[in-house]
């Protein structure tokens, strides 16, 4: 068992990767840049071209920051001429309670278990892209006439009017999906302003500037599109199960077209597993893994059996709606991702209940190891919590970043 794998078992201190080797080249891939999807705009004060040089090995870093309810994940990645390359990876558990339902509840905790991997990785940069997801965002497809760039945002704001409360609360953004003749599909994206404050002051308890805050199902898009650039032109269904959230993004021709994330993950099933079987949580989760010595195993897998259920159904409910609004476009696959995606119950339940086929994204598979020291089998446990922090830190490529 490698380092990593014993630290995630345990659910226990914090990974990172080991200091950087040596460099190894990998084949030009075929489709290198992501769409850059509307990014929530929080880059007030851009930096100007050249600004700041950080000197090497720090140069050209570019760090995206996953903090989910269960671990951290910290991504570091290189834009080579071709490729990608993985720098550093590390993660850190967060203790129980402390982000409930995409809030965080103790945001000392959390800050705290940022700084660490900071620390243990020797990092000085300090800017990074980070993530939001849950309540706090709203995507939603629109229509609306087509007109110049100007006319067009504010064409958005005006019919972001009519489904927002108010705009004062929100941050709004917007990606053009596909322009017609008369109209114009456009992915609207609005994030409560109390929750990335609430996500900015973290990241500052932290000691950390924010380049952008990402929505995490866009992130998790552009993770797939780089691991598997051929399928991201046709249409998938991405679901990304967590710990307490599940995120889908119905990915078609690079564009995301619907996304939902539904308050479902991985404490569901350790929660149900405590409950049913009258055991600790700290057991539960051990049980989950297939790794609690003494317990009924076939009790075990009756209980995640049920649990996947829950969740299979909410995903079909959730992709029944996207196809009553987007007949044409049937996705060619379920591609899982996310901490929870390896219970084996989950890819057999999908096949069953959606009959299109499902495999699991490997974040990493088109991304050059060599530079962090690692290896595919050293992070074989690592990669499925991967996707969104990739995602994220790919955002650094965006131009608007000069970086
Ligand atoms: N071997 C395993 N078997 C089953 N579940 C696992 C295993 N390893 C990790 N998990 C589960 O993965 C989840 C964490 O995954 P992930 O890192 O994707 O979530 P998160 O980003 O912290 O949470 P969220 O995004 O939902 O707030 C936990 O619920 C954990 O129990
Ligand atoms: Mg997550």
């Amino acid at each position: 068992m490698n380092v990593i794998r014993e630290e995630l078992s345990r659910g226990g201190r914090t990974v990172v990767s080991p200091k950087a080797k040596k460099f190894r080249s990998v084949q030009p891939l075929a489709a290198l840049r992501a769409v850059w999807y509307a990014s929530i705009v929080l880059i007030d004060k851009p930096l100007p071209a050249g600004a700041d040089p950080l000197p090497e090995p720090y140069a050209n870093l570019s760090l995206g920051l996953d903090i989910g309810s269960s671990y951290v994940k910290l991504v570091a990645l290189s834009r080579r001429p071709d490729h990608w390359a993985l720098r550093h990876v590390a993660l850190s558990p967060l203790p129980e309670g402390s982000i409930v339902d995409g809030e965080v509840m103790d945001s000392g905790a959390v800050a705290d278990s940022i700084e660490a991997l900071f620390t243990q990785l020797g990092l000085e940069e300090r800017r990074v892209i980070s993530g939001i997801s849950g309540r706090a965002v709203i995507v939603k497809p629109i229509r609306i006439p087509t007109a110049d760039p100007d006319e067009l945002a504010q064409s958005v704001s005006w019919v972001a009017e009519q489904y927002l409360p108010s705009l004062d609360d929100v941050n709004l953004d917007y990606h053009v999906i596909s322009t017609g003749e008369d109209s114009t599909e456009v992915l609207l994206v609005a994030a409560k302003r109390e929750r990335l404050e609430g996500h900015l002051m973290i990241l500052r308890l932290a000691g950390l500037e924010a380049l952008a805050i990402d929505v995490d199902s866009f992130a998790l898009g552009n993770c797939f599109e780089l691991a598997e650039p051929e399928a991201a032109r046709g249409t998938a269904a991405l679901v990304n199960v967590g710990a307490s959230m599940t995120n889908v993004n119905v990915l078609a021709a690079g564009s995301p077209r619907f996304t939902r994330d539904i308050s479902f993950g991985g404490y569901n099933y350790t929660e149900a597993l405590a409950r049913e079987l009258s055991l600790s949580v700290a057991d539960a989760e051990r049980a989950k893994r297939d790794e609690l010595p003494d317990v009924d195993a076939d009790a075990v897998d009756a209980v995640v059996g049920e649990t996947t259920l829950e969740l299979v159904d909410e995903i079909s409910r959730t992709l029944t709606h996207f196809a009553g609004t987007h007949p044409e476009l049937v996705p060619d696959a379920v591609v899982l991702s996310g901490g929870s995606s390896v219970l084996p119950q989950i890819k057999s339940s999908f096949e069953d209940a959606l009959a299109i086929p499902v495999r699991l994204l490997d974040p990493l598979a088109r991304i050059d190891l060599g530079e962090s020291g690692m290896d595919r089998e050293d992070l074989a446990t690592l990669a499925p919590h991967l996707a969104v922090g990739i995602g994220l830190a790919m955002r650094g490529e965006d131009p608007e970043f000069n970086r």
